[in-house]
């Protein structure tokens, strides 16, 4: 334990499951106290076991965070348990798939509303209790967040916004000492039957990932800690990750090619 940690207070959105229970778990293991939460009570109460095996500092806060009331409560409830707030992770995302042109408009206001909303939601009441701690403000993006991918339009646009937000809060909060980081995440195992939207709005299952071909949740989580611990901006995972953030502003007419020549690999990831 590297103690950086120790007697934290962190909120992770979207924690019952994948990536950011994986997050809960690193910093409960580091001696943070947690905050769950998700939309599902069962899955968040089997999270809230194994938080337990590491801490007894954890409470779970079931809502939707794309509500705008649901996110102010979420750290209401952070500070009525812990009295404080050092770490809000915004993890929350859902992905689709699609065209845009067979797109139902419909499914780019559900990713925004989770993506975007479910981030701007507890971030705007986490600000004020943030400055008290000079705590941190983690955004999870994506790969998919650096240049638009095809058939993934609405999950590439609310990911880059998230950018644009970070951008944001680190200048406007600078004199108060947050620290806002952004995690660009590669391609990761998933949860069995996760799921994602369809062109039609219909929700998807996603097929299971072969384990050792794609990041662990485990690294990923991992990763997020050493953001905060050294209170950088930009982290990117992923080796296809690194080459993809130096090529795409300084030649993205390559980077396209690039991408029209393996279209059929998307196309093929995208089922
Ligand atoms: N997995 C990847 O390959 C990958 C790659 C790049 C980036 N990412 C990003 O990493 C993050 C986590 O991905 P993941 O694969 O771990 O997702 P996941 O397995 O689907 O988990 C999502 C978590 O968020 C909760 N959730 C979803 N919508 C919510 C909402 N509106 N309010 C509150 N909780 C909500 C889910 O629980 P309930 O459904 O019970 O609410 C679950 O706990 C996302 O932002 C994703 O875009 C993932």
């Amino acid at each position: 334990m590297s103690h950086k940690f120790k007697n934290k207070v962190a909120v992770i959105t979207g924690s019952s499951r994948g990536i950011g229970k994986a997050i809960a778990v690193e910093l409960a293991k580091e001696g943070a106290k947690i905050v769950l939460n998700g939309r599902n009570q069962q899955r968040l109460d089997e999270a809230r076991e194994e938080i337990l095996k590491h801490t007894e500092n954890v409470i779970d806060v079931c809502c939707d965070v794309s509500d705008i009331d649901a996110g102010k409560m979420l750290i209401e409830k952070a500070i009525e348990a812990f009295g404080q707030l050092d770490i809000l992770v915004n993890n929350v995302g859902v992905s689709m798939r699609g065209n845009v042109a067979e797109l139902k408009p419909e499914v780019f206001q559900s990713v925004f509303s989770s993506n975007l909303y479910g981030t701007v939601n507890p971030t705007i009441p986490a600000i004020p209790e943030l400055r008290k701690t000079k705590g941190s403000i983690v955004f999870i993006s994506s790969l998919a967040g650096i240049r638009g991918l095809p058939g993934l339009s609405a999950y590439c646009s609310s990911k880059m916004a998230l950018r644009a937000v970070a951008e944001s809060i680190r200048i406007e909060e600078h004199k108060h000492k947050i620290h806002v980081g952004l995690i660009y995440v590669g391609i990761t195992e998933i949860e069995h039957n996760k799921e994602t939207i369809a062109a039609d709005g219909s929700m998807k299952i996603l097929k299971d990932r072969q384990k050792g071909k794609v990041d662990s949740t485990e690294k990923v989580a991992k990763t997020v800690l050493k953001n905060i611990s050294k209170r950088k901006f930009i982290t990117t995972l992923t080796r296809i990750g690194k080459v993809n953030k130096y090529l795409q502003p300084r030649m993205p007419m390559l980077v396209e090619k690039i991408i029209l020549k393996n279209l059929h690999k998307f196309e093929e990831k995208s089922q």
